[in-house]
């Protein structure tokens, strides 16, 4: 049985947590047979899949369809889904009622941003048996709040927020928390000062583990790069070849040949 908890004996064990996002089948059968410890669907999938402006525009029925895709072909992957806009920042009935859609979908825990009244959600979820992963620093559901995807938590004021904040979510109970483009020495001193594990995406080295979306790290969306992003691939442009050459192939007739024919 998939259980988050393992990364609570990774963190004891001083061994780093890797994690990716994922929102297919097909991509979560290749992190299959990875050694990746976890997956993410994130709501990133309503900008990088759908091609909308911000992860606003992803609503639970959006999301959904694609955590039972990922769950399909993850494996024994740990999968952690998003709490989709807004479903953690109304009533507790509406947010209970969105983790289990995400839960009976496949992931075996939810991701939710912020750490103001989402707390009482959280602390009721994690009562009732449901793994929570919080989510500070650049929170992006909030982008239109905090004007673009900016680094936080700089000055000492807002650090100390911070640090408040990543307390408060441990003390009602989350099982991680994902720490989102704050300064690589803040992240750090949280990961420190935390029990729980802390996943840093744009975070510094001193986390106890890594989130990256995979299509940035597969090169497969370009639009916005990051200084955090790592590229460990260019599989857009690999594809634009490919497709290059297919077609290539068709106009002079050499595809198929015979041994592709019946
Ligand atoms: O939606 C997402 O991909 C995320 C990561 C950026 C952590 O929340």
């Amino acid at each position: 049985m998939q259980s988050i908890t393992r990364f609570q004996t990774m963190k004891a064990a001083q061994q780093k947590i890797s994690m990716v996002t994922c929102y297919d089948f097909w991509s979560a059968q290749l992190v299959a047979e990875s050694a990746v410890d976890s997956i993410l669907v994130g709501d990133s999938l309503a900008v990088v899949m759908h091609g909308f402006p911000s992860t606003v525009h992803a609503t639970l029925d959006l999301m959904l369809p694609h955590v039972a895709a990922v769950a399909r072909g993850a494996g024994d992957k740990i999968i952690i889904a998003d709490m989709p806009f807004m479903t953690a920042s109304s009533d507790v009935s509406s947010g209970v009622a969105a983790a289990t859609a995400l839960i009976q979908a496949g992931a075996h825990a939810v991701k939710i941003e912020g750490a103001k009244h989402q707390r009482t959600l959280i602390a009721h979820l994690v009562e009732a048996g449901l793994p929570v992963v919080g989510h500070l620093g650049l929170t992006p559901q909030a982008v239109l709040q905090l004007g673009g995807h900016r680094v936080q938590a700089k000055t000492e004021a807002t650090a100390k927020v911070l640090c408040q904040e990543a307390e408060q979510l441990e003390r009602v109970g989350i099982a991680a928390l994902v720490l989102e483009c704050v300064p690589a020495k803040v992240a750090s001193l949280i990961a420190q000062s935390l029990d729980c594990p802390v996943i840093g995406i744009g975070a510094g080295p001193g986390c106890d583990g890594q989130i990256l979306v995979s299509h940035d790290m597969l090169g497969l969306y370009t639009k916005f790069h990051p200084r955090f992003v790592r590229r460990y691939a260019e599989l857009g442009e690999s594809m634009r070849e490919a497709f290059g050459e297919y077609i290539k192939d068709v106009q002079s007739g050499s595809f198929p040949n015979q041994d592709e024919s019946y």
